[in-house]
């Protein structure tokens, strides 16, 4: 097999699993993708900082731009938007395809992200950005481009979930259960990302550009968090016979005049116990999509963790290399429809 040179930065919850797994699978993937994708160098903040997975120590590296230097496959798990976003241009204007989970990057600079890759000709890969290991990002793009996407409602975010989950039922503390969530990997490096509703708001974004073929903004994405939720709230709705989930609605609106507009919202939601967004727990994550000819649709999943979130990585960078040997054009994302984005706040 011809090699590819594959850099990946970072090394956190997901990274250092994403390199476990290329290294432990080398040879099934290289049959999967048609060359031995060799990791070549790790970037980190840190190179003595413990690791969750066992990785020789000459593979990290503080300096990042070197490592992309000559790289066929740049894969970004560092998150936040700087030095990300900057390091994403570099590999993308160095002929490298990109590989990243980063929703706080691509809400906020998608376009100019996409737009960098189409002007040479790169890919970015973003499964993992939205809903953990769940494949949604292409089913989107990719299976239901023939059809017309009306709504997605769904819960798109691991630590919410598993916070309000144990809540209701063991009657838990949040600052007990997120502290938890934090150990098992599911939370940003700021939580505050997710248990405010940023994370949510941002997947959100990109799932809604996706399925409208628009760009939506993130500051067109209505947001509320669950810091206001407490145990005398959950206990109200269990007697009530409803659950308390984050959900995030992103819908296509039809005026009386026929003109179309989006609405785009995150907010903890009364979900009746009946429901199946009800039986939704842990880290998991449901997106139900609902379309003009496909009907109704549901993915569900594990929406955070370190390996399971590895699944979705490591599938684009397989796409990646499969492109990258293969010689092909990427898909262009720039070439969106404007339709315009109405934040209507809760139904
Ligand atoms: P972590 O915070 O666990 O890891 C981040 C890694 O990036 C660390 O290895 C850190 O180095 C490195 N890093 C951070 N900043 C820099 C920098 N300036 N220069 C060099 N290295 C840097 O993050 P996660 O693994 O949890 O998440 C990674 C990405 O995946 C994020 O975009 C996140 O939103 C996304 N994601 C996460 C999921 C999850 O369940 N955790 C699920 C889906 C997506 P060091 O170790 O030395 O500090
Ligand atoms: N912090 C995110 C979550 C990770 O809890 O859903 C997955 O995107």
């Amino acid at each position: 097999y011809r090699r590819l040179r594959v850099a990946l930065l970072g090394a956190g919850a997901v990274g250092s699993q994403v390199a476990a797994l290329l290294r432990q699978h080398a040879d099934e993937l290289a049959d999967r993708a048609g060359a031995r994708l060799e990791l070549v160098g790790i970037a980190v903040r840190d190179v003595d900082a413990p690791r969750e997975t066992d990785l020789p120590r000459d593979l990290f590296t503080t300096d990042a731009e070197s490592l992309i230097v000559g790289s066929d496959i740049v894969i970004e798990l560092m998150g936040g938007i700087e030095p990300a976003r900057a390091y994403i241009l570099q590999a993308i204007n160095s002929g490298a395809d990109v590989v990243t989970a980063n929703k706080a990057l691509l809400a906020t600079h998608g376009p100019e992200i996409f737009d960098a890759a189409d002007q040479v000709g790169a890919e970015v890969y973003y499964e993992a950005a939205a809903a953990g290991a769940i494949p949604i990002i292409r089913p989107l793009r990719d299976s239901l481009a023939g059809d017309r996407v009306q709504r997605i409602m769904g819960i798109v975010n691991g630590t919410t979930n598993y916070i309000l989950d144990r809540m209701d039922t063991e009657g838990a503390e949040f600052a007990d259960v997120l502290a938890d969530a934090q150990r098992l990997g599911y939370a940003e490096a700021d939580p505050t990302a997710d248990v405010e509703g940023f994370d949510a708001a941002q997947k959100a974004a990109i799932l809604a550009s996706l399925a409208f073929h628009t760009t939506v903004p993130l500051d067109a994405v209505h947001r509320e968090g669950i810091t206001a939720i407490d145990k005398s709230m959950m206990d109200a709705a269990r007697h009530a016979g409803y659950v308390i989930k984050l959900l995030a609605v992103c819908e296509r609106l039809t005026e009386a005049s026929g003109s179309e507009s989006i609405s785009v919202r995150v907010y903890p939601a009364l979900i009746d116990r009946a429901h199946p967004l009800a039986s939704v727990h842990g880290a998991n994550n449901a997106v139900f999509v609902q379309a003009e000819a496909a009907g109704n649709l549901m993915f569900y999943g594990a929406g955070a963790g370190g390996v399971q979130t590895a699944s979705a990585v490591l599938g684009d960078v397989v796409s990646a290399a499969r492109r990258h040997i293969a010689g092909g054009v990427g898909v262009g994302e720039s070439t969106l429809a404007n339709l315009p984005v109405v934040p209507v706040g809760r139904v």
